[in-house]
């Protein structure tokens, strides 16, 4: 099964309650590809990427990992998959520290020397969190908080990372050192499924981008071809 894709969702639904949210989304993410998933407020990214690690549940169709079948599989089952997810707002613990919260990502792992060294590269990925690892997380600005959420999904040693919002209330210089990073994290061999509001930014750094609309896969393609397409250069970008 070495040739199947890094995740392989097929047909799913999926939503809270009796309201359905996602309608028959179909969507993979190749081992080491960079895709991105756009959409407008409310389209359903947060769900998705919350199907996909495990939180929300599908009512119907299938979610893969390396061709192994984890619908519905647990949270922590999918994280031991290699799946670490972002979330919307970063969800530090804000009465912790950074190094804690860093090594909150690395909670299933007993492999003490490995969890050692990765949390050294994330502090040498983001030497600001080496300045302030006994700092409370509460404390960090925003684009430290956002380094500080993806320097925990890297301690799970994931080999695909979800990210929700990379930008979402951050300056311009702190997300082109964020997006920086991202693509060193990709080319180190992570596969990465990015949710952006930014769809100038997604298009340019993904290899291909889906976007989503009231629950269902509107478009998808190679990024210079939905960067390209009027229709979403008008809906998604204002242009
Ligand atoms: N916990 C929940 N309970 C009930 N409905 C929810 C819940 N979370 C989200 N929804 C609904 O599901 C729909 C999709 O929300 P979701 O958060 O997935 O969208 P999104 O594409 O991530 O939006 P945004 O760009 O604003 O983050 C919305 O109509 C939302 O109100
Ligand atoms: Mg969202």
């Amino acid at each position: 099964m070495s040739d199947a894709p890094k995740l392989l969702v097929s047909h799913l639904q999926a939503g809270y309650g009796d309201v359905q949210v996602l309608w028959d989304i179909s969507l993979d993410v190749k081992a080491g590809e960079l895709v991105c998933l756009i959409g407008s407020n409310g389209a359903g990214k947060t769900t998705f990427l919350r199907c996909v690690s495990g939180i929300v549940k599908a009512t119907s169709g299938t979610i893969a990992i390396d061709g192994r079948d984890m619908t519905n599989a647990q949270p922590a089952d999918l994280v031991r998959a290699g799946v670490a997810h972002v979330p919307e707002g970063r969800r530090l613990f804000s009465a912790m520290s950074v190094r804690d919260n860093l090594l909150m990502g690395a909670y299933l792992r007993d492999d003490k020397e490995a969890v050692a060294a990765d949390l050294e590269r994330v502090y040498t990925m983001f030497p600001i969190l080496a300045d302030r690892r006994r700092q409370d997380a509460g404390t960090l600005s925003g684009g430290e908080q956002q380094m500080c959420a993806i320097g925990r999904g890297l301690m799970a040693a994931p080999s695909l990372l979800l990210i929700d919002e990379l930008s979402l209330g951050l300056a311009p210089r702190a997300v082109e050192l964020l997006i920086e990073r991202l693509r060193d994290i990709n080319r180190s061999g992570v596969a990465i499924l990015l949710v952006e509001q930014d769809v100038m930014n997604a298009l340019e750094l993904a290899d291909r981008g889906y976007v989503i609309n009231r629950g269902q896969v509107s478009m998808s393609g190679a990024s210079s071809a939905l960067l390209a397409d009027p229709a979403i250069r008008e809906a998604y970008m204002g242009l």
